[in-house]
């Protein structure tokens, strides 16, 4: 940028959270192992709205009180969801590595007012026709075809070997793509690669061939419809357009994997090391019901949500927030937010947790059932056919994955009596 010699330029403008004091970066070792302690500090020292830098320096307000996540998911008419009006835009290199998450996308994610009614009615009619009971059967056949792969040998690495591929693997089925077929597989597997790629992954190239995948099942249904959830999108009166529906199976199907996933890890987590779950859970202590729950309060999955962007300039817990300014919804932090918590003591077996959000974005009903399913499922069925699971490391070397975004486990080692077939 040239310098115009015109002092003015070098004045920040007033509540900047680039320039407010102390903007922390949101990043680093402190998220990965114990991010409750840092958002208690950022509070003590910002109260409910602090000034972060997101990488390469780029500046948003990460929203840490209950109620003020409460209150910011439930006016969209002040902070939308349309990213196209952040004021950072001019400041974002091409090959930043939050574009995948931040930059607009014809999707129900990114439509506001009425379109989103629109886009969001259609997903949720179409989840509603899902039939909780055959949800779980379906579940439980995948998660004995997975425990089977891995049941003779006595040791396995649960992340990858079942807490990934499980939801993946369910919420394609119910949205038509046939069970056991190799397509299906290659469809879990590029999902894989463009959410969470690995080191010598291609994600871009993964992503372009789950758009042509699910444009073919959209063409498929509509010639011939079954029952599942992209024929539901097509048939619903709404009349969206195919590339509308494509967009938004991607949504579905990439929002329901990963918090799916790190809800199942941090579950089975909770259970193989706290005592209050004896993990032979016939030995009558806590449910599994309460632990999925428990971690809902405790260790959300979706832990910081990109975002919202201001509508006009307006005011938040003290802060003076800018038009186009991004923030940040955290949801972690507003469950532990010490406000609802007076006596420390975090965690309810209610859900009034921020886990799902709040408002016109939040998790579409019945999502969040759907997902209890798979998870509850997951779980049980994996405590029944092995029941003398246990860590196969220290509960001190389990690492949570250097992510500010989502809380779950780089790998999950366990141990347990070989099943012989
Ligand atoms: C069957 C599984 C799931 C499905 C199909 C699903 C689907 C969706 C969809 C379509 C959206 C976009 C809503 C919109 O922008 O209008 C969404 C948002 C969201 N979901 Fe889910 N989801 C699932 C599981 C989960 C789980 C397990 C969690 C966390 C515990 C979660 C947390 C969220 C959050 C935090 C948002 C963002 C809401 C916002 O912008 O305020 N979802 N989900």
């Amino acid at each position: 940028m040239t310098d115009t010699g015109n002092p003015a330029a070098h004045v920040p403008p007033p509540g900047c959270p680039a320039h407010a004091e102390g903007a922390v970066p949101l990043g680093g070792l402190a998220y990965q192992q114990t991010p409750s302690q840092l958002y208690r500090s950022l509070r003590r020292e910002h109260g409910p709205v602090a000034p972060v830098l997101l990488d390469g320096g780029i500046p948003a307000w990460l929203v840490l009180g209950y109620s003020e996540v409460g209150y910011v998911t439930a006016h969209d008419e002040l902070f939308a969801r349309d990213s196209r009006r952040w004021n950072q835009w001019p400041n974002i290199p091409e090959d930043w590595p939050l574009l995948p998450f931040v930059g607009y996308q014809p999707s129900v994610l990114f439509t506001e007012g009425e379109e989103h009614q629109r886009r969001a009615g259609v997903i949720s009619e179409a989840l509603e026709g899902v039939d909780q009971f055959e949800l779980a059967r379906d579940c439980q056949v995948i998660a004995d075809e997975l425990i089977a792969a891995f049941s003779g040998s006595g040791r396995t690495e649960l992340m990858a070997a079942y807490v990934h591929t499980l939801p993946a693997r369910a919420v394609v089925q119910i949205c038509g793509m046939p069970l056991g077929g190799a397509d299906t597989q290659q469809l879990v597997d590029d999902l894989r690669i463009s959410l969470d790629a690995a080191e010598g992954d291609d994600p871009v190239a993964a992503y372009g061939r789950v758009g042509a995948r699910l444009a073919q099942l959209v063409k498929e249904k509509r010639e011939r419809p079954g029952a599942d959830v992209t024929s539901r999108m097509i048939q619903h009166p709404a009349g969206l357009t195919d590339e509308e529906i494509v967009q938004d199976l991607i949504s579905v199907i990439a929002a329901a994997q990963q918090p799916t996933a790190n809800w199942i890890c941090n579950t089975l987590r909770l259970l193989l090391t706290d005592e209050r779950f004896a993990i032979n859970v016939s030995g009558g202590r806590l449910s599994v019901g309460e632990a999925l729950n428990e971690v809902l309060w405790l260790d959300t999955p979706t832990q910081n949500f990109i975002g919202r962007w201001a509508v006009r300039d307006t005011q938040l817990g003290g802060r003076q927030i800018r038009a186009g300014d991004c923030l940040v919804l955290g949801l972690a932090a507003a469950n532990t937010d010490p406000q609802i918590w007076p006596d420390a003591h975090v965690g309810a077996e209610n859900a009034a947790h921020l886990s799902f959000s709040n408002g016109e974005h939040r998790c579409p009903y019945p999502a969040p059932l759907l997902a209890d399913v798979m998870a509850r499922t997951a779980v049980e069925t994996l405590l029944e056919r092995l029941p003398d699971l246990v860590l196969a490391v220290d509960p001190g070397e389990l690492e949570w994955r250097p992510s500010v975004w989502m809380r779950g486990l780089t790998a999950l080692p366990v141990e347990f009596t070989p099943v012989v077939q």
